[in-house]
């Protein structure tokens, strides 16, 4: 049995306690936070053991520690957890910046540890249908990607940290969900080109990218965080290739279980639309199995690899780099 950790009892945290409890083979026994009495209640509710942070990461009976704290902090903890010498699952996005997120990779290959981070479209049923489609060859080479996300941060976040300029990523720690998984499907491209706007605090809170490709495709992603409280959570997918298509589109609640979702596959020659079938298990679930697979086995990541995290990371910082300057930025090879 694996015994894990987790730090930074906030909103993604309990879906997380909650898809660990369903995964066998490893189970929540401490959780700690910057403010202890946060612990303290998610302590209390899930009937685990309230740390410090600093003694959950010493604690010689955990295993692994689930990060859940500000996109900020991840750095800091996940260098302390890798030394420490326990396999890390750390929320997107890896970090604020490139040079941490390096640091990270590095001292999680010298302490032999699993180091993965929370990309779950990976694990998403539409999103991983829709990419054994295109793999498969069945509609084609795709030609052009367009996703969209947005969310109104409902309830806002410890310290509106998010929102903060100096310290979150705001919108672009929304999008790189959808980052990741263009460049899953079609790789880094070449050049990024960036819209949006600022909201009050300076952050950027809407953004619209185009990543272009050497070979003439290209993917647009939008995000937006600045929406009004009554507007859905929304997760679009549209993916057009050479012989047909395919769009997912998801307007609710919660984050963590849509359920109203479908996913439509237009193929030339076939009466439209065609509902392709999709598994039904909870993403973040099946991300936690695969986490606690991933240690038990001793593999590492194929899907939330941290390098591949480390790429959405630099597209998302290269995409503020083109809101700033109003131009195209090069993406490194
Ligand atoms: N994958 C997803 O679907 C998803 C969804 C939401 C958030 N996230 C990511 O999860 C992380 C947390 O986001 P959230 O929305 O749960 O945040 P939140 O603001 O709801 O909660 C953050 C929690 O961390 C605590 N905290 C603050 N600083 C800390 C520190 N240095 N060490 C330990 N705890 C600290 C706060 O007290 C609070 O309890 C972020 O990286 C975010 O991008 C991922």
């Amino acid at each position: 049995m694996l015994n894990i950790g987790l730090i930074g009892a906030g909103r993604i945290a309990h879906v997380h306690a909650q898809s660990l409890h369903k995964v066998a083979g490893a189970k929540l026994v401490a959780v700690a936070d910057v403010i202890y009495d946060r612990a303290l209640e998610f302590a209390n509710k899930y009937g685990v053991e309230a740390s410090g942070i600093d003694a959950l990461l010493e604690n010689k009976e955990i295993d692994g520690v689930i990060i859940c704290s500000p996109t900020y902090a991840h750095a800091d903890q996940v260098l302390k957890a890798a030394a420490a010498r326990k396999h890390i699952f750390c929320e997107k996005a890896i970090a604020v910046e490139l040079r941490e997120a390096d640091q990270m990779i590095a001292a999680a290959k010298r302490a032999g540890v699993i180091f993965m981070v929370g990309h779950v479209l990976r694990f998403m049923p539409e999103y991983l249908t829709a990419r054994e489609l295109i793999e498969s060859g069945t509609i084609g080479k795709p030609l052009t990607i367009y996703t969209a996300r947005f969310t109104n941060l409902g309830g806002g976040s410890w310290q509106g940290w998010f929102l903060d300029p100096k310290r979150g990523l705001a919108v672009l720690d929304v999008y790189i969900h959808d980052l990741d998984y263009i460049t899953w499907i079609l790789g880094k491209g070449k050049t990024v080109v960036s819209k949006g706007w600022r909201g009050p605090t300076g952050a950027w809170v809407h953004i619209s990218s185009t990543i272009e490709y050497p070979d003439g495709q290209w993917a647009s992603a939008e995000g937006g965080c600045a929406v009004p409280p009554c507007f859905p959570f929304t997760m679009f997918l549209r993916v057009i290739c050479e012989e047909g298509a395919l769009v997912f589109n998801f307007e609710g609640t919660s984050y963590a279980s849509p359920r109203e979702k479908k996913l439509i596959l237009y193929k030339k020659g076939k009466r439209l639309p065609e509902y392709p079938a999709v598994s039904t298990e909870d993403p973040y679930e099946a991300q936690m199995r695969y986490f606690v697979e991933c240690v038990r086995k001793g593999q590492e990541p194929q899907r939330g690899r941290a390098e591949d995290a480390r790429t959405a990371l630099e597209i998302a910082l290269a995409a503020r780099r083109s809101l700033e300057l109003g131009e195209a930025v090069e993406l490194s090879l």
